[in-house]
């Protein structure tokens, strides 16, 4: 069985080369722009928003080795502190912010909360996983909620605290993302300012609170969120004559972000905290949206982001901070279908849930960074089963496939000899019990069948992997020879797969 096993999956992972080869060369075809320089040498940080509220994304692991090993990203923010995702990011290079959510933020109010939240949350994970910020809370000012916002810095501090209390507090920072709601004025940006009430009352403590622990002050900045159509090219950095020009400093703007930080920076030295750092923790724009949302469309989306990520990793600054270098974290890796609201929310991601990209950003780079090279190294099949570098499939049912055909499948794989005890009743992968969870289980336990049962079968090899009517694989991934047990790895994919719910 295990013979059997291993060679079944030595198989796939050929065929499953095949594939990626020939997927490589029609992106190639296709002009993907393949960046060779990770950040731009000298410039600000980019990094990625990956937010999770979507059906079929990958695992964790596997996305956090794309984004570690094949794009310039490298810094991720989360919207939570998901065990697994943290666990995912050990070992990969990319600067981890974790988020806590707003309904904490009262509890944490409570310093021994906050101490036992570092204690089981952080720590478990801060050897292996470089967890750069904590993240308190999301646009708390916008919830209205009195308690939270109250809160807001005595958690922030209690979280610093307790970092302290592990000698952490040097490598993990804590901050909270807002809107540019917080302003009361935006425009011109040398005008801006916080709304009042909030500016003395809490954001003042927050900033001192920054400056103090060496944090940034964290913005979600939407140029989508604030353009008119005759301000279009502007918000987009396409050229717009001579730049929209403030009148209180003779300054020209050339694109709506600058002008948005610039606000931001102008209300925070209207306080006397010039000097606390900017961190764009969201910016975007969506690729599909509604009829009468105007300026959405995949190239819109293409032209914005890959802009950012120009501007950023050219480390230029804005016109009232020319030597600042920015980070800036896009909005979003994948289009999230599960969000509630209009549907330009659910479309602001790079990519698909498959990992298919849904425009082309530039954002994907060679494995040989520094070769010069424009094309993805594929390591030669013929080394593959003894080196051990190797290439991952990820199989999930095809949406909208019946039950009954999902249930056929189980039934095959598990009567071919498939040990199903996980996905039987209290069974370590019972839960989520559905059909297509355990249909999920025994196809990627039976080392890639994925075909019609009365055609192919998980042992035999000789017939290949058919992505049939009922099955698409999903992830492809190439795997550092650091992870070079390839089944040990499938293995742990699938479980994780299960215990996460991912399904
Ligand atoms: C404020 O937020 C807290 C925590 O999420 C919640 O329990 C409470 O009901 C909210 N209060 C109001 C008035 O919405
Ligand atoms: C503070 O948190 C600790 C640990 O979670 C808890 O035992 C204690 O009851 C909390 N105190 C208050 C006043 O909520
Ligand atoms: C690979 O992992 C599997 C499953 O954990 C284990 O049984 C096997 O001994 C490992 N092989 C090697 C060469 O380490």
């Amino acid at each position: 069985m295990a013979a059997a096993r291993a060679s079944t999956l030595t198989f796939l992972v050929f065929l499953v080369l095949l594939h990626i080869a020939e997927k490589i060369i029609k992106l190639m075809a296709g002009e993907f722009l393949l960046m060779t320089s990770p950040g731009g040498e000298g410039g600000g940080g980019i990094g990625i928003n990956y937010g999770r509220m979507a059906s079929n994304l990958p695992p964790p692991v596997i996305v956090a080795r794309f984004l570690d090993q094949n794009t310039v990203f490298d810094r991720v923010k989360l919207f939570d502190s998901d065990p697994a995702t943290l666990d995912a990011f050990a070992g990969t290079g990319l600067a981890v912010n974790l988020a806590v959510s707003n309904d904490l933020i009262p509890a944490l109010t409570n310093l021994s909360f906050a101490q036992r939240w570092v204690r089981d949350t952080l720590i478990p994970h801060a050897a292996r996983t470089y967890i750069a910020r904590i993240l308190v809370g999301n646009e708390v000012f916008s919830t209205a909620n009195r308690s939270l916002i109250a809160g807001l810095v005595p958690a922030m501090q209690n979280l610093h605290t307790a970092l302290a209390g592990a000698s952490l507090q040097s490598v993990v920072k804590v901050s909270t993302p807002h809107s540019m709601g917080i302003l009361s004025v935006s425009n011109p940006p040398s005008a801006g300012r916080f709304r009042e009430g909030y500016d003395v009352a809490v954001v003042k403590p927050l900033l001192s609170f920054l400056r103090a622990t060496g944090a940034p002050f964290m913005v979600n900045a939407y140029p989508f969120f604030g353009f008119a159509p005759d301000t279009l090219d502007y918000a987009l950095f396409r050229p717009n004559g001579a730049g929209v020009v403030d009148p209180n400093t003779g300054l020209a703007y050339s694109s709506m972000l600058d002008a948005q930080l610039d606000a931001v920076f102008s209300a925070m030295k209207q306080l006397g905290f010039g000097d606390v750092e900017i961190v764009v923790s969201e910016t975007g724009w969506p690729s599909r949206g509604e009829a009468w949302e105007m300026g959405v469309d995949a190239e819109k989306a293409r032209e914005y982001n890959a802009n950012v990520v120009r501007h950023v990793t050219s480390g230029a600054g804005t016109p009232l901070m020319p030597d600042r270098k920015f980070e800036a974290f896009i909005f979003s890796l994948f289009n999230e279908d599960l969000k509630p609201g209009r549907t330009s929310e659910r479309n602001f991601g790079l990519f698909m849930a498959g990992m298919t990209p849904v425009y082309d950003i530039g954002i994907l780079r060679t494995g040989n960074v520094g070769g010069g090279s424009t094309e993805l190294q594929l390591p030669p099949p013929a080394a593959q089963s003894q080196s051990g570098v190797g290439v991952m499939s990820w199989c999930l049912p095809k949406p909208n496939t019946d039950e009954r055909s999902l249930q056929v499948n189980i039934d095959f794989a598990c009567g071919q000899g498939l040990d199903c005890r996980p996905i039987q009743g209290g069974g370590s992968c019972f839960i989520p019990a559905t059909v297509e969870a355990h249909a999920a289980f025994a196809m990627n336990h039976a080392g890639g069948y994925g075909g019609n049962p009365t055609t192919v079968g998980a042992s035999d090899v000789s017939g290949g992997v058919q992505t049939s009517a009922n099955w698409h694989v999903i992830v492809l991934f190439f795997l550092s020879s650091s992870s070079s047990n390839t089944s040990h790895v499938a293995e742990s994919i699938v479980m994780e797969r299960h215990t996460t719910g991912f399904l």
